[in-house]
């Protein structure tokens, strides 16, 4: 049915202005004042709220099997949750690990979401291991539309990569026109650390942070940003967390390295005490980048605020309470992780925009058009304008709320967010013109998610 969104504020990464939007065979056709409505059109109105782009998710784990157990959303939960939140289409990591082979573990990660997804998706492909039977599968998945890789400095012996099977993931990008995203630190440095803490006594997760502190991620921004620029290849750094891994991150750019810069949900609003807590409590906040000294949050949000940092993800990964007392004896043993897929749109937009001096365009940017530009979904997604595809988001500003894991649709029994308020949220959203969600609840239907492919060469990583 076609549909027309009448009179909301519409905001793009660069623009702001009043209009109505024309929605027919999932695309955006008209935009304008005052659009005529056919018979047989849904009229919905947007007057006083905001209509973003649909927001892109570009660092998400949904099927998971790390240190020895499962992230716990599906497609189910977690597209829900992803659209209840704002988030339209979400980059799944697809992480086999090291002794895995590539290409089966790629068929699996991708019918998990077939026929299941209730928004658009698309995957970072991981390269876990470099050898010629891996290259082979390599090739074959970026032409299949996965046109982007996932390096793990860390992960020692699971995910992680050494820095002769970086240059040559580099090499392989390069020649192919994909970007290539990186976990920046030092794997050597964290298991030594890691093995001294424990010896020494040191094991609750208070603990997680000195061992793989911020000098640890600033070496591996480094040294990812010098293959860049031997390689020639583009990169992206997943979930930065702090001042001396950003200053490594733009001193690289500053010499003409491409290189860009994504920070996590939980970095700018969370800190290492949180870690430190009693009890159970403290499990919940492990993650790596661990979270870091509280004054790390303003140099994220003015590096935000000023495009430095580009794009922000959430690195969602729910393990419930169950699974983190896996390490309630040893940080070591704690899944990595937290769950943030819903809550980034409502709680950037709070303590951004609207209590924050993030601009709103630079809101819209950040939180969609950049990814959609970086990895290869641009002006398809990220964008509100004839021949783009119709995922809106209706905001509603005047909406008042807090977060809770009882009301929370990802399938975790916490939030590492209980509590705090919120100065807005999604009241519709749609999913290629289709509506997904309706005052503020999830009416959806599974399985219209799409699988997008993406055609290098993505934006700044030219071949050749
Ligand atoms: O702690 C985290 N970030 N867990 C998920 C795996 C990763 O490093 O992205
Ligand atoms: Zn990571
Ligand atoms: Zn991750």
């Amino acid at each position: 049915m076609p549909l027309l969104i009448r009179n909301g504020e519409i905001v793009t990464s660069t623009d702001r202005y009043v209009a109505d939007i024309f929605i027919a065979d999932e695309t955006v056709t008209a935009i304008g004042p005052s659009l005529p409505a056919p018979g047989g059109t849904e009229v919905i109105d947007a007057t006083g709220k905001l209509v973003f782009p649909g927001f892109i998710d570009p660092h998400v784990h949904i099927h998971l099997p790390f240190m020895g157990t499962f992230a716990k959303d599906d497609y189910r939960t977690a597209s829900t949750a992803a659209l209840v939140g704002g988030t339209t289409t979400l980059i799944e990591m697809c992480c086999p690990s090291r002794g895995e082979d590539a290409m089966e573990q790629y068929r699996i990660w991708k019918a998990k979401a077939a026929g299941l997804s209730a928004c658009d998706y698309t995957f970072h492909m991981a390269v876990t291991r470099y050898d010629a039977a891996t290259e082979a599968q390599l090739r074959e998945i970026v032409a299949d539309g996965t046109a982007s890789f996932k390096i793990f400095l860390s992960y020692k012996n699971f995910f992680g990569v050494d820095d002769g099977e970086m240059y040559q993931t580099l090499k392989l990008a390069r020649e192919l026109g994909v970007i290539v995203t990186a976990h920046c630190e030092n794997a050597e440095l964290v298991s030594r650390l890691q093995q001294e803490l424990i010896a020494a006594g040191k094991t609750g997760p208070e603990w997680h942070e000195p061992s793989r502190p911020e000098v640890v991620e600033a070496e591996g921004t480094t040294r990812f940003a010098t293959f860049l620029e031997t390689t020639g290849a583009t990169g992206y750094v997943v979930h930065l967390s702090c001042e001396p891994a950003l200053q490594a991150a733009l001193a690289a750019r500053a010499r003409g390295v491409k290189i860009a810069v994504e920070s996590v949900l939980p970095h700018f609003l969370l800190d290492k005490t949180y870690a430190a807590r009693e009890g159970v409590e403290g499990l919940k906040y492990v993650m790596s980048p661990p979270l870091r000294e509280k004054r790390n949050q303003a140099v994220l949000w003015a590096a935000l605020e000023a495009g430095e940092i580009d794009t922000v993800g959430t690195d969602h990964c729910p393990f419930d309470l169950e699974q983190k007392l896996l390490g309630k004896d040893a940080f070591t043993l704690i899944p990595n992780g937290i769950p943030g897929l819903e809550d980034r749109v409502n709680l950037m937009y709070t303590y951004g925009v609207s209590r924050g001096g993030l601009s709103l365009n630079r809101f819209v940017d950040a939180l969609s058009t950049r990814a959609a530009k970086l990895f290869g979904l641009y002006p398809r997604k990220g964008e509100i304008a004839v021949g783009s595809d119709a995922d809106l988001v209706v905001y509603d500003p005047a909406y008042r709320g807090a977060i809770s894991a009882k009301t929370q649709h990802m399938n975790c029994d916490y939030s590492g967010f209980e509590g705090v308020a919120i100065d807005g949220r999604p009241d519709v959203v749609t999913v290629r013109g289709r509506v997904q969600v309706r005052g503020g609840a999830f009416v959806g239907e599974y399985g219209h998610g799409e699988f997008l492919r993406r055609k290098p060469p993505v934006e700044g990583a030219n071949a050749g």
